[in-house]
């Protein structure tokens, strides 16, 4: 089936471990053994989506290597189609994650073949995403291969949904044309400039709102998420789960929502699964082997 989703972002292997406290500088924790599931904001987006039924593709570039196997395996089992995904002579990118007993997580990204997705690469595919529905991005592949689908997928009408993690600066004209912009609420406070927790969720999408885009989604964590589209401004709250691992909840939250973007349903609507999604994704450990498939959100 042609894609109605295209992804344009990374793909790394999560080499996991659980602590009970992160190390400060200079100093050594002991942890539990290593897990190494499939994970990458790109892949997890195109794996979050699949899951729930969508056709999706994934632009990114993997390494000719066991990690890039780990990927591509998960990718398949998905159904996400990888033509689009290339073998670099680098090697796969790696996320190193600690996770603590409350769930959160810290991620240190060592990108490898994910710094070699460029612009040109999209204008490879254009014809491949100029017929999808919905492009969703994210930052850890290089700033211009992002813009580049984004210019590809506006002239052709194909929604732009761009997840700015980790931060960058865009483009005034990429920023304006993204239908949402999904960021947290750490990565809302950078965009404005103010200080983190400083500021209710409503009132950071609205804000966010003025700099440009179509519309706006901040996640919010356990308290769910704020939309904001022309003169409308809603919360949409979590339903409560226990927090196991957090990891890749804003991706699974991105690719849901792309998800049922592509489907035709409307953004308020799109939201409020796409909370549901990531608060299951909470609930198991892992990116990618955490995400659930369309029959779990229903039964939840
Ligand atoms: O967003 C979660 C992802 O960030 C992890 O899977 C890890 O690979 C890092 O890219
Ligand atoms: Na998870």
């Amino acid at each position: 089936m042609a894609p109605k989703i295209v992804v344009v972002g990374s793909a790394n292997a999560d080499l996991v471990v659980a602590v009970q406290r992160r190390p400060g500088a200079g100093e050594t924790v002991l942890g539990a053994d290593t897990v190494v599931v499939p994970g990458g904001k790109g892949a997890n987006t195109a794996v979050a989506a699949a899951r729930l039924g969508a056709p999706v593709a994934l632009l990114g570039a993997l390494g000719d290597d066991q990690y890039g196997t780990l990927l591509r395996d998960s990718l398949a089992a998905a159904g996400v189609a990888t033509e689009l995904v290339r073998t670099s002579a680098r090697p796969t990118g790696i996320a190193y994650i600690t996770v603590t007993p409350d769930g959160e997580n810290s991620i240190v990204v060592s990108p490898g073949a994910n710094a070699e997705v460029s612009a040109d690469d999209v204008v490879a595919a254009a014809g491949t995403l100029r017929a999808a529905r919905v492009l969703a991005c994210s930052l850890e592949v290089p700033v211009p291969a992002v813009e580049q689908a984004v210019a590809v997928a506006v002239s052709a009408g194909v929604r732009p949904v761009l997840n700015l993690s980790p931060v960058a600066r865009l483009r005034q004209e990429t920023l304006a044309s993204l239908d949402p912009l999904v960021v947290n609420q750490h990565e809302a406070a950078w965009l404005l400039g103010t200080a983190e927790d400083a500021v209710p969720g409503v009132e950071l999408a609205s804000a966010l709102l003025g700099l440009g885009p179509r519309s706006v989604v901040v996640t919010l964590g356990a308290a769910g998420a704020a939309l904001a589209e022309r003169g409308d401004v809603v919360e949409v709250p979590a339903p409560e789960v226990r927090a196991v691992d957090t990891t890749g909840a804003g991706d699974a939250f991105t690719g849901a929502l792309a998800a049922r973007l592509a489907g035709g349903e409307k953004l308020a609507a799109a939201v409020h699964f796409a909370v549901r999604v990531a608060s299951l994704s909470v609930t198991r450990a892992g990116a990618q082997p955490s995400y659930p498939a369309a029959e779990d959100v229903l039964l939840a």
